[in-house]
């Protein structure tokens, strides 16, 4: 072979090369997203000035929930942002789901206050409206354009999170859902830079949690677990936080009702809330929170209320294709025996959900509810396009979600 026929050799060989690299795709990738820094543990909010000093924020804007700060649960930060030369605001505006109106008017004092880092402190509530404040605010983007498809806008100052319940894993999650101004329907808002910078998980922060409010948000946070472990955009970094967040709540949740004092069972709650939040957030959820945004904003029914009444129904439905799923869940729940099938342990794990519901005082149905009948098309219809839903194990249609209401309402006579 000649230098030109070598020449010729090698350029057909780069241009194969070059077109089979290019066909090339890639097959079950997962991104995994998480807080830049997380601080856990008894007393981690005393340290709260050295992290946000390292961080680079001078001025914080602080969406705070009331009661929280009614408590006096803020002062240790507040001494502690003090030593760390830190100008901060406190804007104890949460005194419920936060909604466009509430978000619309944090942003402007965000804008007067030239903060550079925002920071929620609260239960979920406060801190997805934080999210959302520190996005649209410096996005300055309204809730309609963050929530479209592909919103392109960025969050260009520090983002941070202190729960005070143990529940929606907000502190870990790329979401935020805001009540749309008629406080009808939700914003379900997914963004990379709803993404915290920062987590401060101190369960002294969560010792005087009412029980009630503790149950619900426990729920939720097993809600989180047991919907990521069957999602469909799943994977085993995700599955393996979820699983073990199941097992933790079995173990810590009846005490923490039982006996809100116990810190190490709190701190427990904290981590496995910050599990699953971290798992659904990179996997996804399902059909329980695509149909509890709907009936939390219309009947005011407390996320995690709503979460619990139809978790065992939704893992009814999913069992069709969520056996192998249910029955590690079960395992996690500790109601397998030796000797039991497969399908036994998956109906096990759907019994032991009802059973926790019962012990901690939380209701197994609708029938307590405001809803109706009526509702339940258009309550089918909204959740069908709810992001939630395109991460559920088993293909879901409107009778479905109908019948599911209605297995729901139990005997509830009066729809
Ligand atoms: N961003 C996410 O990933 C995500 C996930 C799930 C749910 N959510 C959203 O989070 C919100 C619910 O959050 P939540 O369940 O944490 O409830 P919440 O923030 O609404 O708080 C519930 C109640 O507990 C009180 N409270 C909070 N901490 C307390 C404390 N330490 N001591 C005493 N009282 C305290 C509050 O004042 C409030 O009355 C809903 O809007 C839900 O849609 C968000
Ligand atoms: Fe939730």
């Amino acid at each position: 072979m000649n230098s030109r026929e070598q020449a010729l050799d090698n350029a057909l060989i780069e241009s194969i090369v070059t077109q089979t690299v290019d066909e090339l795709a890639p097959r079950g990738l997962f991104n995994f997203n998480a807080p830049r820094q997380t601080l856990m543990g008894e007393g981690a909010i005393l340290k709260i000035g050295d992290k946000l000093r390292q961080l680079g924020a001078s001025q914080v804007l602080v969406i705070a929930d009331r009661v929280v700060h009614e408590q006096g649960l803020m002062r240790s930060m507040e001494r502690s942002l003090e030593r760390a030369g830190i100008k901060f605001t406190i804007y104890p505006c949460i005194t419920r789901e936060p909604d466009e109106t509430l978000v619309a008017s944090a942003t402007e004092l965000l804008a007067r206050n030239q903060a550079d880092f925002v920071l929620g402190f609260g239960g979920g509530s406060a801190l997805d409206a934080a999210k959302a404040i520190a996005l649209a605010g410096t996005s300055q983007s309204s809730l309609q354009q963050l929530a479209e498809p592909g919103f392109a806008g960025r969050r260009v100052i520090g983002l941070g999170a202190v729960p005070t319940t143990a529940g929606t894993g907000s502190e870990v999650t790329d979401i935020s859902v805001i009540m749309c101004a008629d406080r009808w329907h939700k914003f379900v808002i997914k963004h990379v830079d709803l993404m915290p910078d920062l987590a401060i998980v101190d369960p002294g922060l969560m010792l005087d949690l009412p029980p009630l409010v503790t149950a619900a948000t426990g729920i939720d946070a097993l809600t989180h677990a047991i919907e990521a472990y069957g999602a469909r955009s799943s994977h085993p970094l995700a599955k393996a936080l979820a699983i073990c967040a199941v097992q933790s709540i079995a173990e810590a949740l009846p005490i923490v009702v039982g006996n809100g004092g116990d810190i190490a069972a709190r701190l427990t709650m904290a981590t496995a809330a910050y599990k699953a939040g971290l798992a659904f957030s990179n996997s996804g959820l399902g059909l329980v929170h695509a149909i509890s945004h709907q009936i939390g904003a219309r009947y005011r029914l407390a996320h995690g209320i709503a979460n619990g009444i139809l978790l065992p129904y939704v893992m009814r439905f999913n069992a069709l294709v969520c056996q192998r799923e249910y029955a590690a869940i079960a395992h996690m729940l500790g109601v397998t025996r030796t000797g039991m099938t497969e399908r036994e342990q998956c109906m096990a794990s759907i019994d032991a959900v009802r059973q926790l519901l019962a012990d901690l005082g939380l209701p197994g149905n609708l029938a307590g509810t405001n809803i109706h009948r009526d509702d339940f098309a258009a309550i089918a219809t909204d959740a069908l396009a709810d992001v939630c839903i395109r991460d559920n194990p088993r293909n879901v249609t409107e009778a479905d979600i109908v019948t599911l209401l209605e297995e729901a309402c139990g005997n509830k006579n009066n729809l």
